[in-house]
């Protein structure tokens, strides 16, 4: 489970956090990973200054703006989901002995 925190205060708002949230949820969205990150809302995480400000488990990123964002959680989210379930065994496929 990859937890995904977006601060939703009144700076990152502007910024366009709440487009982000929705670029994240569209992504989610397929059914594919689900249950697998929990996206959250936080308050003001005190890097106004940063650009909009969210977290990646306890990696904080800041992204100028929501498409940035988005291009980090598809590499860096997405990315690492996507090497998992390759690494999960089929099911009803058996593994070949060599
Ligand atoms: S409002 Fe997001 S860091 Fe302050």
């Amino acid at each position: 489970m990859i937890t995904v925190t977006v601060c939703v205060g009144s700076s990152c708002h502007i910024k366009g956090a709440r487009e982000m949230i929705e670029r994240f949820t569209e992504f989610l969205a397929g059914g594919e990973f689900e249950g697998l990150v929990e996206l959250k809302g936080s308050f003001c995480m005190e890097r106004c200054g940063e650009g909009i400000n969210w977290m990646i488990d306890d990696e904080i990123v800041s992204s100028p703006t929501a498409e940035a964002g988005a291009e980090v959680f598809k590499s860096k989210v997405l990315g690492v989901l996507n090497k998992a379930a390759k690494k999960r065994p089929v099911k009803g496929r058996k593994r070949r002995q060599s």
